[in-house]
């Protein structure tokens, strides 16, 4: 890519994943998180490192204006009110990010990083700080946002594909189960080079069978999202 791509949340367990497959492409790699301490510690040294909290739009700096994709992938906190709540992280924080990186003209491919569930405002998950509609607040401004966009909703996250090294992808949120932090990283860095991963959203889980040999094959298998309305 011509210019950086930009990892909110890069130090992170599955963050960082994605940084290393991003460095092995060749790719300029900048990360934003509230830790430097935690950046220092688990990031590659060919990793830019900018300190930012999304919940402060002042706070996310120019990096993002001159991006060429931004993935998300933010814990939120799960406080039912005040800023760690989940709506800080999971819908004000996207919108922040978003804005930021279409400040200056920029139009990057946005993966985003949401969860199984989130359509079910009923879920018992639900009951920490309203976590499920947050997230599908979030996803809802990537899929209106008018840029080229993936949102990737894992299954449960393992360190390793323990319900076997074969990936599966979902569409209409009707699933349940694992996946392996290797495989999301892989599914979200992957979606920036395969055409077919834009203007989609699924779901990821592990299965017994063989690992994936082509994700453009994976995505060019789903759906569209329909049009946003207005
Ligand atoms: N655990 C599961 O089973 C599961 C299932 C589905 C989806 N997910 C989602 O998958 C994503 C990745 O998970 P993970 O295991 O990699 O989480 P993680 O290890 O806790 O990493 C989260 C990252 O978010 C950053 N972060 C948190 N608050 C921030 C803020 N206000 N501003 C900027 N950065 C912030 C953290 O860095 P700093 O602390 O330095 O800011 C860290 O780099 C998360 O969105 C998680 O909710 C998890």
């Amino acid at each position: 890519m011509d210019s950086p791509v930009v990892v909110v949340g890069g130090s992170g367990r599955v963050g960082r994943l994605m940084v290393k497959k991003l460095l092995a492409r060749g790719e300029s790699v900048h990360v934003i998180g509230r830790s430097a301490h935690r950046a220092r510690r688990h990031l590659p040294a060919g990793a830019a490192f900018h300190r930012g909290d999304v919940r402060v739009a002042e706070s996310l700096g120019r990096v993002l204006m001159r991006s060429s994709a931004v993935i998300y992938c933010v814990e939120p906190g799960t406080d039912e009110s005040g800023p760690d709540r989940p709506e800080t992280t999971l819908h004000i924080g996207v919108r922040h990010v978003l804005d930021a990186a279409t400040a200056a003209g920029g139009h990057p491919h946005v993966v985003l990083v949401s969860q199984i569930h989130a359509t079910h405002h009923g879920h018992p998950f639900n009951a920490y700080g309203r976590v499920l509609d947050w997230r599908l607040a979030g996803e809802e401004a990537v899929r209106e946002s008018g840029l080229p966009y993936t949102v990737v909703r894992p299954g449960w996250l393992t360190d390793e594909p323990v319900a076997g090294p074969r990936v599966r992808l979902e569409q209409g949120d009707r699933g349940d189960g694992q996946v392996s932090r290797q495989d999301l990283a892989e599914a979200c860095v992957q979606a920036l080079y395969c055409p077919s991963a834009s203007g989609v959203t699924f779901e990821l889980f592990n299965e017994a069978g063989p690992a994936p040999t082509s994700w453009e094959g994976l995505y060019a298998a789903l759906e569209w999202d329909p049009a946003p309305v207005g």
